[in-house]
């Protein structure tokens, strides 16, 4: 498994060294995600390399809504009429540095947010954790993993239920 610390003063440095191959996540945790942490927009978590000391990879968090007009049939159903929109956890970014691909550490830091995502639910309700991924790359891995699109939107979510098995 993997450790994943708050992001902090501690990784001011260490965050510069981010890449992941993609400007959008690398920029992000260089100039904005303390900022965002400031702002209480989101909570950053990232896993450091016992060996390197390097950031190998981060996550965010952040609550959010889902419009109940773009939530499948099949979910729709199983929700009260007067719900407008319905409660979620945003994971807002996930990247993994290139020098650390391909050893698991996307899954296992996927796997890090889901567990925190599920055990925030059991005090404020969110009905399912939603992605917006990057690319079709990125569809593809969360894909892997049960996201499901919303549609008309390039969201993808996974009922909180469904994360509820996994532990
Ligand atoms: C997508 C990303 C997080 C994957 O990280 P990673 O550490 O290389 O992935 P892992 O080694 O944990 O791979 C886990 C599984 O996903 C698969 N996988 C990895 N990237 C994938 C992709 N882009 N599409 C489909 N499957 C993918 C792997 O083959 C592996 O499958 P296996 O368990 O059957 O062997 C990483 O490539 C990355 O940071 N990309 C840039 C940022 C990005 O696109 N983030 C996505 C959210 S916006």
């Amino acid at each position: 498994m993997i450790t994943t610390e708050i992001l902090s003063q501690i990784h001011r440095k260490l965050k510069n060294n981010f890449a992941c191959g993609k400007i959008l996540p690398d920029t992000y945790l260089k100039t904005q995600a303390a900022q965002d942490i400031k702002r209480k927009l989101c909570a950053c978590f990232v896993s450091v390399d016992n060996k390197t000391g390097l950031i190998q990879g981060y996550y965010t968090l952040s609550s959010n809504s889902i419009p109940i007009g773009i939530v499948p049939d099949n979910y729709k159903k199983q929700l009260p009429y007067s719900y407008s929109s319905i409660p979620a956890i945003l994971l807002g970014r996930l990247a993994v540095d290139s020098r650390f691909k391909g050893l698991g550490i996307g899954k296992m830091l996927l796997i890090d947010a889901l567990s925190r995502s599920y055990e925030i639910s059991k005090s404020v309700g969110s009905f399912a954790v939603v992605v917006d991924p990057l690319d079709e790359e990125a569809e593809k891995f969360y894909f892997k993993y049960g996201f499901i699109l919303l549609p008309d939107s390039r969201k993808m979510f996974l009922p909180m239920k469904t994360i509820g098995k996994l532990f």
